[in-house]
């Protein structure tokens, strides 16, 4: 694929978000937030892809995973109001669909297609899958360091930031009360991977984000979660 391609790509996901933008002030906070998300997520994959010294190919592969990695989410807000999975639909297999469904890859190669398509429906799977090419495992683990290395920031900046200004579905409407439980404590000191099914609290949902060190895949990502200080603030909103 070439540049070309990747300026269509982004000319198209600008329109694509702003056919959700809303005069509901909760709602554009929501939707604006996953934009900006993505924007991100672009800055964190070139980061990376360039410290690994990518071909320039693979780098625009890279960059047009991250800008349709969360696709899905946009749709999944105006149909449920929410970004939880478990109440609503699973995103990442709802955002493979629609750029399958609005063929916006068609122009791009086969093999290309594939892979996009393929690390969009996996970037938010408990874990990667075992089936796939390993060129395509690739990309799905890029895409899952990036994301994450962008929603610690999203969520720190929610705890930092008071009530009235926070973008309400970012909490996944959990009770932000003081308990957490003591399997997911377990959890990070076996030094596991929490799943979302075990949490019941915003402070459970803070310890499953700090479980996610363990799930990183390439050392810059891990250079970068020390240099941004997200532990020490995500622990620092701890009880
Ligand atoms: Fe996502």
């Amino acid at each position: 694929m070439t540049q070309d391609d990747l300026i269509f790509f982004k000319k198209w996901f600008s329109d694509y978000c702003k056919s959700f933008y809303s005069s509901n002030i909760e709602d554009q906070k929501n939707i604006y937030l996953k934009e900006q998300h993505t924007f991100n997520v672009c800055k964190n994959i070139l980061e990376i892809a360039r410290e690994l010294s990518l071909s320039e190919n693979d780098i625009i592969l890279a960059e047009t995973v991250a800008l349709f990695h969360d696709i899905g989410r946009f749709l999944q807000y105006a149909k449920y109001k929410t970004f939880r999975d478990s109440i609503s639909v699973n995103h990442g297999l709802l955002g493979a669909q629609i750029l399958f469904e609005e063929k916006i890859l068609n122009n791009l190669p086969d093999k290309e297609q594939t892979l996009i398509i393929q690390a969009v429906k996996f970037h938010n799977a408990f874990s990667i899958p075992k089936a796939e090419k390993e060129d395509i495992i690739f990309f799905i683990k890029l895409i899952r360091d990036t994301d994450k290395l962008d929603i610690w920031r999203v969520f720190i900046e929610y705890y930092e930031c008071s009530e009235e200004d926070r973008a309400s579905a970012v909490g996944l409407g959990l009770p932000d009360t003081v308990e957490y439980s003591k399997d997911i404590i377990s959890c990070l000191y076996k030094k596991q991977i929490v799943s979302l099914s075990k949490v019941n609290t915003l402070n459970d949902f803070k310890l499953l984000q700090l479980s996610w060190i363990y799930d990183l895949n390439f050392k810059n990502s891990i250079i970068l979660l020390v240099e941004r200080e997200y532990i020490d603030r995500i622990t620092a909103t701890l009880p």
